[in-house]
């Protein structure tokens, strides 16, 4: 079971595989705010995956096309709500924390 890990506080969940990264960082007691309710229509839980990015499932159209009108997005950028977990550990960072670069 993959262990997700949040930047800056460091805190940490195992969740199963096919959980959403947005799940993931609200069960770890971070606040996760999901305006568009996780359809993937907002950007509100845009994070910066920082390890085991790879390992997430690949971004859709509709991500993309989102992720594209966000100012300060990066390489590691995915909307939290929209990446499932996979087999490997993960490391997010949570926005305000990191460049993303
Ligand atoms: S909660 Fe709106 S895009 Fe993820």
């Amino acid at each position: 079971m993959p262990t997700v890990t949040v930047r800056p506080s460091g805190k940490t969940v195992d969740m199963p595989a096919g959980t959403t990264l947005a799940a993931a960082i609200t069960a770890t007691g971070e606040p996760m705010v999901l305006k568009c309710e996780g359809k993937g229509e907002c950007e509100s839980c845009h994070v910066f995956v920082q390890e085991g990015r790879k390992s997430l499932s690949k971004i859709q159209r509709q991500e993309n096309e989102r992720l594209d009108s966000i100012v300060g997005v990066g390489s590691k950028s995915r909307l939290a709500c929209q990446a499932h977990l996979g087999e490997e550990d993960v490391v997010v960072e949570l926005l305000g924390f990191a460049s993303g670069l």
